[in-house]
């Protein structure tokens, strides 16, 4: 669903973000990318939407070459779940849920937040789906944390995406919300045989969440196993000093 073939980053004036990876990630498949802070993680994620340009090697997603030409098509393949959650403050959940379709409906209607009866049930089933049909009304600023992710949830979902990518999606969450949000995020993905690519910085939930532990350091891959099969001299060393 996904590959990068020997893919570099390197911004200006910096060491390189990333360093030559290749990786293929298949649908219905969950893998944790895990790595010291800088190693890259947030890149990878940005590379493969299209929010920035390899400076060396090539993406597809859905055999669609990831390149400044295609974002729309790109867009359209890819939900995005962000740490801070990124919904729009003051509208109710179901408002924030239904800007997920905003590819598919004309835009005046859009404008004026008059979303197609058929969209709207389709809203409210994904909000029921993540545990929040009685809050679909609510402003989401007066939701909790986990709550407010869990919208930002169905929102991707009601984008029917081929892939998820979500950049450290319970960094703000306390640890008992984050496992919630992470079996949600999960199901949801496999349930709907998406590639599910998730930054996180704690160790333990990538081991229980995720079949695959990809290993991030100086933008190279210096991990690829199944989260089995990670010992913790591997882990010392995608965290350890230099
Ligand atoms: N827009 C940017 N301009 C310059 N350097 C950047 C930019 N984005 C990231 N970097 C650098 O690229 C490296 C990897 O960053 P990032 O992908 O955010 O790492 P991670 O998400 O693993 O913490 C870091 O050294 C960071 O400073
Ligand atoms: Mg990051």
């Amino acid at each position: 669903m996904i590959e990068l073939r020997s893919v570099s980053k390197e911004f200006p004036g910096g060491r390189k973000a990333l360093d030559d990876v290749s990786l293929t990630f298949a649908a219905g498949t969950v893998t944790a990318i895990l790595g010291p802070s800088g190693a890259g993680k947030s890149t990878l994620l940005r590379c493969i939407n299209g929010l920035e340009t390899p400076t060396a090697g090539g993406i597809t997603v859905n055999g669609i070459e990831v390149s400044p030409r295609k974002l729309r098509e790109i867009r359209r393949e890819v939900g995005m779940v962000f740490q801070h959650f990124n919904l729009v403050p003051r509208l109710n959940a179901l408002t924030n849920v239904l800007t997920g379709s905003l590819s598919r409906v004309p835009m005046l209607l859009s404008l004026f937040y008059a979303f197609p009866r058929d969209e709207i049930r389709r809203a409210e089933h994904h909000l029921a789906s993540v545990g929040l049909a009685e809050h679909a009304w609510q402003r989401v600023d007066r939701l909790s944390g986990g709550q407010q992710q869990r919208v930002a949830i169905a929102r991707c979902l009601l984008q029917q995406p081929k892939v998820i990518l979500a950049d450290e999606p319970v960094a703000s969450l306390d640890p008992e919300t984050s496992r919630e949000v992470m079996q949600i995020l999960v199901r949801a993905a496999t349930e709907n045989q998406m590639a599910l690519v998730v930054n996180l910085h704690q160790v333990d939930i990538a081991l229980e969440f995720c079949d695959r532990i990809v290993g991030l350091r100086h933008g190279q891959v210096v991990i690829d196993d199944l989260a089995e099969n990670l010992t913790s001299e591997k882990l010392q060393s995608l965290y350890g000093q230099s």
